[in-house]
């Protein structure tokens, strides 16, 4: 949701920011833009659209600048929004929302300042401006205590032109030290080949120069600098000999599995399972895809334990006032470890007394660092939008954890790898399908019991990328309002993979084609009463989840090829949503 970069050194800047920006680009495609100092001023080029509209600025000579890549909340996606914004001898970068900025904005105005832009990030340009006399520390400080809501800011001043300000509240920044300058930047891959990073927490300012960084907190009092080894470093992120990011981590997802598996953190594990006893409730916490993957987590990890296990999505979670206390395990799930809604169930269990559990696939990741209990997916960056191997390696986790907490193991993890080539196989009829979906009117998907989470988390994925109206639900729930929906123009995908439930769900799909719709089985059984098969293959039954969700996957990737879209670039998305 928005990804900030800032770069001084030896350098030129611009290649190296535009560079970063578009390893940050998934936060966010709606503008983009880069400031660099020097000689006294700013230099600017900030336009709507993706980061390759403003490759002009690669022309732009110094070593020391920002850049920043949107995703609109306040203001539309236009020229005048992009960031940075540049008032007086100030430019600024942000990402989060400043909640007070109306309040802040009118003040401003009386004083005479001349907003050009409708964003909320406007507004500490000028607050910078206003309060700035000679000491940029103390304007930065004065600046910051005015602002409520959630800020992580880059900014140069015009004065100090080798100097980049670095602010974190509520919203992730790395500084980076590379061998030629230091760099900041929302997330760790646009750090490059920077060996040594910090992570910032909340209340943190640094202060970078092409020597090194000083960090400060609010009050200015410095603080160490601590630097650690950037693990993620050497990570390719690159589409290789694939069309988009979205079918390579597809093909990636044996793999993501069997390491999330292999790598299951048995101490982390042991400790949980000594506590269990405490637990008379679990939450398992997330948002989007990571709630599907609770879902399936939550039956698994009820059936091991024995105790109510619920799946909730982050942000009703924190709405909704749950049950709390000591006796609370609250599990938060986010890939990317950094979406606000996940983080605000996180801190409410925490305040409330409750114990945490995180899995992420960041382990620096502001939720990794809340967590009492931390586990990692290893399903490597993901850069797609769609999340795809994460959502595989969070069902991996979910398994290995839940045989751990039987005192055994997930044995068939081991062998995914082998049956997920056997499901890629079959993408040249997924493909041909693709393209009847792509003209139907509605999607919608259907399974029962441990399909149900497999029909949202398909649905959700066509939804993204496709823009396909539809939705996911219960195969027997369809009955009851929604099968009005149903025409001859509407596709159903039925998800049909338990032995014990497969008369019920061969009974839906008989009801959906009695109402016209096309129906999609995906299935390993060969009676069920479809008008076209996905095949799978032999699995144990727990364990399809795991493979019914790749040919969903493949299905939406198609029909948004087919439909002329990139599925790598969704519309109106970012991958990591960092506002509530
Ligand atoms: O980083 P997180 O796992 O916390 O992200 C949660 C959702 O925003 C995310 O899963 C989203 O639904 C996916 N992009 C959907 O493919």
């Amino acid at each position: 949701m928005c990804g900030i970069i800032a770069y001084t050194g030896k350098r030129q800047a611009a290649g190296i920011l535009y560079e970063g920006l578009t390893r940050l680009e998934y936060r966010g495609y709606d503008s983009a833009g880069i400031a660099l100092s020097g000689g006294q001023r700013i230099c600017c080029v900030k336009r709507a659209g993706r980061v390759s509209a403003i490759a002009d600025a690669l022309t732009m000579p110094g070593n020391c600048g920002i850049g920043h890549t949107r995703w609109a909340t306040h203001g539309g996606a236009e020229d005048k929004n992009a960031h940075p914004h540049v008032c007086g001898k100030f430019a600024v970068v942000h990402n989060g929302i400043i909640e007070n900025y109306m309040r802040l904005k009118a003040e401003l105005a009386d004083m005479g300042h001349v907003f050009s832009s409708d964003t909320d990030s406007e507004t500490a340009a000028h607050l910078l401006e206003a309060y700035y006399r000679g000491d940029l520390l103390e304007a930065v400080q004065k600046t910051v205590r005015e602002l409520e809501g959630s800020f992580a800011l880059c900014l140069l001043c015009a004065d100090y032109p080798d100097r980049v300000v670095c602010v974190r509240q509520k919203s992730p920044l790395i500084v980076g030290a590379g061998a030629d300058g230091m760099l900041a930047a929302s997330d760790i891959p646009a750090l490059g080949a920077c060996k040594k990073i910090r992570v910032l927490s909340d209340g943190e300012i640094a202060l970078l120069s092409p020597e090194g960084a000083e960090f400060f907190d609010f009050s200015l009092s410095s603080l160490p600098a601590a630097f650690t080894d950037n693990a993620v470093r050497s990570v390719a992120v690159e589409k290789g000999r694939y069309a988009h990011f979205m079918r390579k981590e597809i093909g990636e997802e044996g793999r993501a599995v069997r390491d999330t598996a292999r790598a299951f953190d048995g101490r982390e594990g042991a400790r949980l399972a000594a506590d269990a006893g405490l637990f008379s409730r679990i939450y398992i916490a997330a948002c989007g895809t990571a709630y599907h993957s609770a879902l399936t987590g939550a039956s698994l990890l009820e059936e091991a334990l024995r105790v109510p296990v619920t799946a909730e999505t982050a942000g009703e979670f924190c709405c909704r006032r749950p049950l709390l206390g000591r006796d609370t395990l609250v599990l938060a799930v986010s890939q990317s470890g950094e979406t606000a809604d996940t983080l605000a169930a996180g801190r409410l269990a925490k305040k409330r007394g409750a114990r945490l559990a995180v899995l992420t696939n960041a382990g620096y990741s502001t939720l990794a660092r809340l967590a009492d209990y931390r586990f990692l997916t290893y399903a490597g960056v993901e850069v797609g939008v769609a999340a795809t191997k994460t959502y595989a390696a969070q069902l991996a986790f979910f398994y290995a954890l839940a045989a751990f907490l039987r005192g055994g193991r997930a044995a068939f993890l081991e062998k995914f790898p082998a049956v997920h080539k056997k499901l890629l196989r079959e993408e040249g009829r997924i493909r041909r399908l693709a393209a009847d979906v792509a003209s139907a009117r509605g999607v919608y998907f259907i399974g029962r019991g441990a399909d149900y989470p497999s029909a949202l988390e398909g649905s959700l994925k066509l939804r993204e990328v496709s823009y396909l109206p539809g939705a996911g639900y219960a195969a027997g729930e369809l009955k009851h309002g929604s099968i009005a929906l149903l025409d001859e123009t509407a596709v159903v995908v039925a998800v049909v993979t338990q032995k014990r439930l497969k008369e019920k769900s061969k009974n839906a799909v008989c009801e959906v084609r009695s109402r016209g719709a096309k129906v999609i089985a995906v299935t390993p059984f060969s009676d069920v009463p479809a008008d076209a098969v996905l095949p799978l293959p032999p699995c144990p039954q727990r364990y399809y989840p795991l493979a019914s969700e790749v040919p969903l996957q493949l299905l939406a990737y198609h029909t948004a090829l087919a439909r002329g879209l990139d599925p790598d670039r969704p519309r109106n998305l970012a991958k990591s949503v960092t506002v509530e």
